[in-house]
């Protein structure tokens, strides 16, 4: 560790790179030095509000700039396969927005090259920098569940519909990322569908997927075209089950000590027969997890990796699989819900 700012350029800065500039400027490991975004007014807005020297309008400005080390990227989802070989091939580390790119080919050529070139690349799961998200997988790995038997995730709400990918490539590497995290591996086959309401329009709004693990099923629900937002995941296990509920401050984490169990039937002489299978309910307890801001965490492991040059959580082949597993739900949906296996990475 050198424990030397890194000199950091932020590239986007429509809703959500003003999210990273808050958290690289509140923290000590980092400069921010310069700004981009393709509306330039925007940038240097931002710019004078901080007091931060360059702005630029394009990333190959950026990607010339010596003074900048490592780049924070928060531009649309198209763009992001391109704009990181462009930094990567001007040795700069970079930190790019989900999805890492569009296609799993791009994103091998996009490992590849930052391997080659021995920088840093990191996609942002941000959910992985999640102390709840972090406090359930400390509890499936304790057994808290029994065996887990299924996962239900869903992230919906109205809008922000793109137009440069999906809904499943938009809000699905967030889920995936966290259950691959949570599983600690790859499904065997994943069937998906889609819908796409508007006609004139090729992204599909909606799509729901089936994660077959071993042991395991998955589904994903991701929506742009929910009345209100829901970030929800349900774990069921043989013993009891939990809910991550991402949206309720006061409660986002519940275990509930409930299972179907098999019982002797009333009256029964103990044969199998004589079981049946019934609801035992149990307590509800709310689980107490002290929270940072999960971007801010996010943030501090790109530049402590940028400093010390180790491999991120989740850059290399971390990344690799959560593309897999998209474009293996990709190409479901585009095959009428015809079951695919993710491609090894
Ligand atoms: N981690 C998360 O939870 C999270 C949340 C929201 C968005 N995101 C990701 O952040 C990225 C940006 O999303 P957003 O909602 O801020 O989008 P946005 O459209 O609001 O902002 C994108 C910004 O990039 C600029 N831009 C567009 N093309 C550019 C180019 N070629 N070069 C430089 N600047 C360009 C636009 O002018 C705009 O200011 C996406 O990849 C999205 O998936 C992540």
């Amino acid at each position: 560790m050198t424990n030397v700012p890194v000199s950091v350029a932020v590239c986007g800065l429509g809703e959500w790179g003003p999210n990273l500039l808050r958290n690289l400027l509140q923290n000590e490991l980092c400069h921010v030095t310069a700004l981009c975004d393709r509306d330039k007014a925007r940038a240097t807005e931002y710019a004078r509000i901080h007091n931060i020297k360059s702005v630029y309008d394009s990333v190959d400005h950026v990607a010339l700039d010596p003074y900048v080390n490592a780049v924070i990227l928060a531009t649309p989802a198209g763009f992001h396969e391109e704009q990181v070989r462009t930094l990567l091939d001007a040795g700069k580390d970079v930190l790019v927005e989900k999805p890492l790119a569009l296609t799993l080919d791009g994103a091998r050529d996009l490992v590849k090259l930052a391997r080659a070139k021995d920088r840093i690349l990191m996609p942002g799961h941000t959910f992985l920098f999640n102390s709840v998200v972090r406090r359930v997988k400390r509890e499936l790995n304790a057994g808290t569940l029994g065996k887990l038997n299924l996962i239900l995730a869903q992230r919906m709400s109205l809008g922000r519909v793109r137009e440069d990918c999906n809904a499943l490539w938009n809000l699905a590497p967030h889920d995936i990322s966290i259950l691959l995290y949570w599983l600690d591996m790859m499904p065997v086959t994943v069937t998906a569908r889609g819908i796409a309401f508007h006609e004139g329009y090729k992204q599909e709004d909606i799509a729901l997927c089936i994660l077959e693990f071993p042991g395991t099923i998955a589904s994903v629900q991701v929506s742009w075209m929910n009345p209100v937002k829901v970030r929800q995941m349900t774990l069921v296990g043989s013993q009891r089950m939990l809910i991550y509920d991402d949206v309720s401050r006061d409660r986002p984490l519940t275990l509930y000590d409930q299972r179907i169990e098999e019982v002797p039937r009333v009256h029964g002489k103990g044969t199998m027969e004589e079981f049946e299978l019934r609801a035992r309910r149990g307590a509800e307890t709310s689980i107490t997890v002290e929270q940072r801001e999960p971007l801010a965490e996010e943030v501090s492991h790109f530049l402590y990796c940028v400093d010390s040059r180790e491999q991120p959580l989740c850059g290399g082949d971390q990344a690799l699989r959560v593309m897999s597993v998209l474009e293996a739900c990709q190409r479901s949906l585009r095959n009428g819900g015809q079951a695919m296996t993710p491609e090894p990475v």
